[in-house]
């Protein structure tokens, strides 16, 4: 049986609100991109409207725009450490809450953020938790323009299917004009061994792959919600 789209808004919207909860005046915040990371946006004005004061690190232009309109205040990467990020994800892997990102196409930015935070709490909606990586979707690579041949010929030579990611019959191209191509990379094992195989090849600038990041997990359904650690290898 499906679930109805407002059913999973609702627990989208749960998953948001209890990480944004989490913040304390004066943090710095790393703003994921994607539906699930814009309800805690909005979330996220709602508590600035209350006093709430914090500084936010958009991970998109899309994110940066809506925060704008919102009145969140924003800052770049700079040297000053993230003290939470909150992002949404494609697929969470039960146990490692290793991760599956950049169906939004922003995964370099959102990696460079996770990467920067002291805690890194991923949110998403139960249908999200997978037992092994790669069995909900794609997984998302990111692409030089300039090396987009040779970089899907190896990744064919790899033994990974590859397709250019397009919308409207348009190569879709990120914030940082580059490409994306989706891999077939079902029932991944090894996905520290996957991700260096990829970084491998000549053009690939990142994977959606997260590996080791996510502090935390906040995942709601129909049985409400729930904050999940990670349990290390
Ligand atoms: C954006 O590039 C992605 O990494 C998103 O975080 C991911 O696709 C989840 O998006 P939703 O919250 O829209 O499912």
């Amino acid at each position: 049986m499906s679930i109805p789209f407002a059913a999973i808004d609702d627990y989208k919207r749960a998953a948001a609100e209890c990480a944004i909860a989490l913040l304390g005046d004066g943090m710095v915040v790393g703003l994921g991109s994607g539906s699930t990371a814009e309800f805690a946006l909005g979330a996220l004005a709602r508590r600035i409207g209350e006093g709430l004061r914090i500084t936010g690190v958009p991970t998109s232009d899309r994110i940066a725009a809506l925060a704008g309109r919102l009145g969140v205040p924003l800052t770049d990467l700079g040297t000053r450490p993230i003290d939470v990020a909150i992002d949404g994800a494609d697929e969470i892997e039960r146990g490692t809450l290793n991760l599956i990102k950049g169906g939004g196409g922003s995964l370099v930015r959102e990696k460079l953020v996770a990467r920067a935070s002291r805690r890194f709490v991923v949110i998403a909606d139960d249908r999200k938790l997978v037992d092994r990586l790669g069995n909900r979707g794609k997984l998302p690579v990111v692409l030089l323009p300039f090396a987009r041949t040779l970089a899907l010929h190896r990744l064919d030579a790899l033994g990974i299917a590859a397709t250019l990611r397009r919308l409207n019959g348009r190569e879709v191209v990120t914030d940082d004009g580059l490409l994306i191509a989706d891999c077939v990379c079902h029932n991944i094992g090894d996905a520290a061994a996957l991700a260096a195989r990829l970084a491998a090849v000549p053009g690939v600038v990142d994977s959606g792959l997260f590996l080791g990041l996510a502090s935390e997990a906040i995942v709601a359904g129909a049985g409400g919600v729930h904050v999940i650690a990670p349990i290390s290898a």
